[in-house]
C-alpha cells in the first residue's frame, strides 16, 4: 500500500530545505561529511548496481555514493519536495539516467520486490512515521544478498558524551538553526528526534525481525551516531 507524505514533517523540511546543507555542516562541524562517506565505503556498491537513496534530503548521500561509483544508478525518495528540488540542483554532473526523484514515503515504496541492489538512509528513519513498517518495505525492495547502510543517532553513548551531547543540541542546535533557518520550531523537532531516538539494541531486533542480517554495527564519534550495514 502506498502512503500520502506526513504533511506536517515534510512541511516542516520544504521550510528549511534552503537553509538545511549549509546548517547541517556548520552544526556537525563537517563531521557529516566522514560518516557519510565511510557508509557508502561499507556499502560497497558495484558497478552498475541500483541504490535506493531513502529520505535523500538534499542528496548528499547519493551525491557521495556517485563520486565513489560513476556508474552507479540512483533513486532518490523523499516526502519534501524542496528538498529534492534541492538534490536535483546539486546533481548536474549525474547523467539523468543514473539518476531518479520521487516524492514518497518509506512507508509504501512505489517499488516491486527485489527491485534494488542495495539502500542506504542517513538520518530518516527516525523520522518515518512506522518505524517497521519503512524498514519492512527497504527490506522488500531489496534483492536476497542485497546490501544496506543507515545512519542514525541513537542514544548509545557514554554518560558524559550524552550529557555535552544533549547540551549542545538543546541550546546551540537549536538556537542557531532556528534562527538561521528563521524557523520556531524545526530544530526543535529535531532535536527532540535526535536526543529520543531508540537505542542500536531495539534497532538490531527490528532488522532481524525483518529479514535483514546486521553484518556490522558501527559506533560513530563517540557513539553520537551508529552506521548499521544490513544484507538481506
Ligand atoms: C534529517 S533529513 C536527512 C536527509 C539526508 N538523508 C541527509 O543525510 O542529509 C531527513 C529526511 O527524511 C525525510 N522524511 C521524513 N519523513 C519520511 C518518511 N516517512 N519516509 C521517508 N523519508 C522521510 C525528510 O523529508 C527529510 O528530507
Amino acid at each position: 500500500m502506498q502512503r500520502t507524505p506526513d504533511v506536517n514533517v515534510s512541511r516542516m523540511f520544504n521550510r528549511i530545505a534552503r537553509t538545511y546543507d549549509l546548517l547541517n555542516h556548520i552544526l556537525s562541524a563537517g563531521i557529516d561529511r566522514r560518516w557519510r562517506r565511510k557508509a557508502i565505503r561499507m556499502l560497497g556498491i558495484e558497478k552498475g548496481n541500483l541504490v535506493l537513496d531513502c529520505s535523500a534530503g538534499t542528496g548528499d548521500m547519493s551525491l557521495c555514493a556517485f563520486e565513489a561509483n560513476p556508474h552507479v544508478k540512483l533513486v532518490l525518495v523523499d516526502p519534501a519536495e524542496a528538498m529534492l528540488i534541492n538534490a536535483d540542483s546539486k546533481a548536474s554532473n549525474i547523467p539523468p539516467r543514473q539518476f531518479h526523484l520521487v516524492r514518497g514515503v518509506a512507508e509504501g515504496l512505489p517499488f516491486a520486490d527485489a527491485s534494488f541492489d542495495c539502500f542506504m538512509v542517513a538520518f530518516g528513519i527516525r523520522n518515518f512515521d512506522d518505524l517497521d513498517y519503512g524498514l519492512s518495505e527497504l527490506a522488500r525492495i531489496l534483492k536476497p544478498g542485497g546490501r544496506g547502510v543507515i545512519l542514525e543517532f541513537t542514544p548509545d553513548r557514554s554518560r558524559l558524551i550524552d550529557r555535552i551531547f544533549r547540551w549542545y543540541m538543546n541550546t546551540i542546535l537549536i538556537k542557531v538553526g532556528n534562527l538561521i533557518s528563521r524557523d520556531d520550531e524545526a530544530y526543535n523537532y529535531l532535536a527532540r528526534t535526535i536526543t529520543n531516538f531508540l537505542p542500536s539494541d531495539s534497532l538490531l531486533k527490528v532488522f532481524a525481525s525483518i529479514g535483514l542480517t546486521c553484518r556490522k554495527n558501527i559506533a560513530l564519534s563517540f557513539g553520537i551516531a551508529h552506521l548499521f550495514v544490513l544484507e538481506k
